[in-house]
């Protein structure tokens, strides 16, 4: 059934679980997220940045997502808008049947992203669409960072504070240490801990991880096998995903993954049959691979068995 954010994350933040918001840019990745949540009695957030949108057409987009939850009456799904750029781009999804928006004013100073994340909030709750925000800046953290550093691109737990109370945002993204992408850290991985406790304890709502895939060492090696590239490549492992649940983490955003499992096994059967060109023949393994993955997932956030 498609419900607001609010259904799948309050009751996450109440019972202290994860749920992961997969992206999706097709209907490969888009069914076969829905098959993983059917497996795993898992409710799911599937989410489309603007660029899976430009790609699909947000019509597209809204409607597939309708079609598979009648298929799965009985899955708890979102759909999320992604990095939403601007107030327009979070009322365009709104209209088109989006149930919960993320704003993402994060780049700007803290006044204009609460004016813009305020002005999202009203016309969205009127929508009964939930709506993110994030504060601080997405990149990885250093051994050998000093304070004032951290402090300069890391979430301020006050100002998380006055922000999720002025804005009455409903999940809020603090950066602590997490980057996009398949590279997230120079040395070892290492995230603040502290700063995200500090941040439930203030805000007390459902937090958001971006850049939360883990690069599985079985991911990254179905990729290198298949002759892809992944050099310097590093994840969030699964421990430190299971600490941010702990510390009040309960949406955690995850494409990269998804991507890597799904292209190892395309060029896998590329390399392996040179006269192959039925499409089905790439996308029905790469789907069951990425399905493999995603279940793993709602084990690992125990989100399965939550429906
Ligand atoms: O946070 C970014 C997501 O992974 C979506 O990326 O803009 O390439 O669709 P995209
Ligand atoms: P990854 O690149 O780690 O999968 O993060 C995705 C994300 O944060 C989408 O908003
Ligand atoms: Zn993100």
């Amino acid at each position: 059934m498609l419900v607001s954010g609010n259904v799948i994350l309050q009751k996450a933040h109440k019972e202290n679980y994860g749920v992961g918001a997969f992206n999706f840019v097709n209907y490969e990745m888009l069914s076969t997220i829905f098959e993983a949540a059917d497996e795993k009695k898992s409710p799911i957030i599937v989410q489309a940045s603007e660029g899976a949108i430009k790609y699909l057409g947000i019509d597209m987009a809204v409607g597939m997502v309708k079609i598979l939850s009648q298929r799965y009456p009985h899955i708890p799904v979102a759909l999320h808008l992604d990095h939403g750029t601007s107030y327009e781009s979070c009322v365009k999804a709104i209209r088109a049947g989006f149930t919960s928006v993320m704003i993402d004013a994060s780049h700007h100073p803290f006044e204009e992203n609460l004016c813009e994340t305020k002005r999202v909030v009203e016309v969205a709750h009127c929508a009964g669409v939930s709506v993110e925000a994030e504060l601080g800046r997405l990149m990885g953290i250093e051994d050998n960072i000093s304070v004032d550093e951290k402090d300069a691109c890391l979430v301020n737990p006050k100002e998380a504070e006055e922000f999720v109370k002025e804005s009455k945002v409903d999940f809020l993204a603090p950066a602590i240490g997490t980057s996009h992408g398949a590279f997230k850290f120079k040395g070892e991985p290492k995230l603040d801990f502290e700063r995200l406790i500090e941040v439930k304890r203030l805000t007390n709502i459902p937090l958001v991880l971006h850049g939360a895939s883990a690069i599985p060492s079985e991911v990254r090696e179905a990729f290198l096998q298949s002759g892809g590239d992944l050099k310097g490549s590093k994840g969030v492992p699964f421990e430190f995903l299971q600490e941010a649940i702990k510390g009040g983490i309960n949406k955690i955003n995850t494409d990269t993954d998804l991507r890597i499992a799904f292209m190892s096994e395309v060029r896998r059967v590329a390399n392996e049959d040179k006269t192959q060109f039925d499409l089905r023949k790439f996308f029905a393994p790469a789907k069951d691979f990425m399905r493999k993955v995603i279940a793993e997932r709602m084990e690992v956030l125990g989100s399965a068995g939550k429906i």
